[in-house]
């Protein structure tokens, strides 16, 4: 394998770690699809014996998500809510969970209507307010979980300054970093301990594979999460293994596509006079920019934004007749993708959250999230101008 070091650039180590060279000489890590190992005797203990354990694709996958997240230990999951399930299932009855309200619905779902009864206690918190965050902590609290940005409002929380929170009170603080990516946010480097990615999203990047990923620096975390990732059954199919190994290459040319359209299109939404509301982190109006320009950086420095617009229509568009009009923008859930992609976050991804609580939070029928792909941007501005303004 070829080696890197402390100077390897970010883009140069996400084509190579993890990229094995076998006796075969084959340039691209090869795909072991079994499901169980030649074992040499009835007593060995050889590093691969089943795959739902580990193997080597999953490994070699392993190894790059790590690096990813300047982070020692890393895990793959079949899904983001796989990896999600494992950081909840890390604590026992009693102990007391923090998260931000604004999460994605099926945490939201994961959290009332599958772990509601199991003895842990959740509380949804406003975590882009400090003082909410701090007096919100409990003498039980062992976990604040973040979603920055959040999902689809787009709030953020400011990670370095809640880790040092949960320093003070011993509280572990995780950060779901699917919409920024490894590569415009890296929240083990601000002070989180442990970073959650639904990988279907940016480090998938192809809307082709499920999967989901957690990556922690404490050997104590690291060894909850192992044997919960292997007896939960919760590893991705080697398949998927492989081919996020192929995605995750070109993350950062796509996600640097991804962000520079998204700021192009943004800028330009906020000047329809049918569009009343744009949310983007990095317009001056919005609430954290300050924030954003603090830690959403990329692996040289350079701010970023996300590829994620969240905007409302005036009332005097039908969204259903809006989006009849587009061509390549795709009414379809998801994100993270090299096509754009459409929804409605009030009747689609947030249809499990009662309809007063969306309406608290702001998440309207008419508001629209778009997941700016890296088609030609002109191409996308010109179909959004149609829909909206004709
Ligand atoms: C921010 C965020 N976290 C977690 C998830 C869940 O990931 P998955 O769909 O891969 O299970 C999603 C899915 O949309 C998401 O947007």
């Amino acid at each position: 394998m070829s080696k890197t070091n402390k100077n390897t650039k970010f883009s140069t180590k996400t084509i190579h770690v993890g990229n094995k060279i076998d006796e075969t000489g084959a340039a691209v890590t090869p795909l072991h699809l079994t499901s169980t190992f030649r074992q040499p005797s009835f007593s060995s203990t050889e590093k691969f014996v089943y795959s739902r354990t580990g193997g080597p694709t999953i490994d070699a996958l392993e190894e790059n998500f790590a690096m990813l997240e300047d982070a020692k230990y890393s895990f793959a999951f079949a899904s983001g809510m796989a990896a999600m399930s494992a950081i909840f299932l890390m604590f026992k009855p009693g102990d007391h969970v923090l998260i931000s309200k604004n999460v994605y619905g099926g945490v939201f779902r994961l959290v009332t209507k599958v772990l509601n009864d199991n003895g842990v206690e959740f509380d949804f918190i406003d975590t882009t307010d400090l003082k909410v965050v701090k007096k919100s902590v409990k003498k039980n609290t062992k976990l604040i979980h973040v979603e920055t940005p959040s999902n689809p409002l787009l709030e953020l929380a400011d990670i370095s300054s809640i880790s040092k929170i949960c320093k003070t009170n011993k509280v572990l603080l995780s950060v779901d970093n699917t919409f920024m990516s490894p590569y415009g946010q890296k929240p083990l480097n601000l002070g989180a301990d442990i970073v959650m990615h639904s990988t279907t999203k940016y480090i998938g990047g192809h809307s082709d594979i499920l999967s989901g990923a957690l990556m922690v620096n404490d050997k104590k975390s690291a060894e909850k999460i192992t044997l919960i990732q292997n007896t939960a059954g919760a590893l991705p199919s080697p398949f998927d293994a492989w081919l996020l190994l192929r995605s995750v290459k070109t993350l950062s040319l796509r996600v640097e596509k991804h962000f520079s359209n998204a700021v192009k299109i943004a800028n330009w939404l906020k000047n329809q006079k049918k569009v009343s509301r744009v949310i983007y982190p990095g317009l001056k109006n919005h609430p954290q920019h300050k924030i954003a320009k603090k830690q959403q950086r990329t692996p040289n420095g350079k701010i970023v934004f996300g590829g994620i617009i969240s905007f409302e229509l005036d009332k005097s568009i039908n969204i259903n007749k809006f989006s009849k009009k587009l061509n390549f923008i795709t009414l379809a859930e998801s994100l993270g993708g090299v096509k754009t992609l459409i929804s409605c976050p009030y009747s689609m991804t947030h249809a499990s959250v009662p309809k007063k609580d969306k309406e608290d939070l702001g998440i309207t029928e008419n508001l629209l999230r778009l997941s700016v792909g890296i088609e030609n941007v002109d191409d996308l501005i010109s179909e959004l101008d149609l829909a909206i303004n004709h």
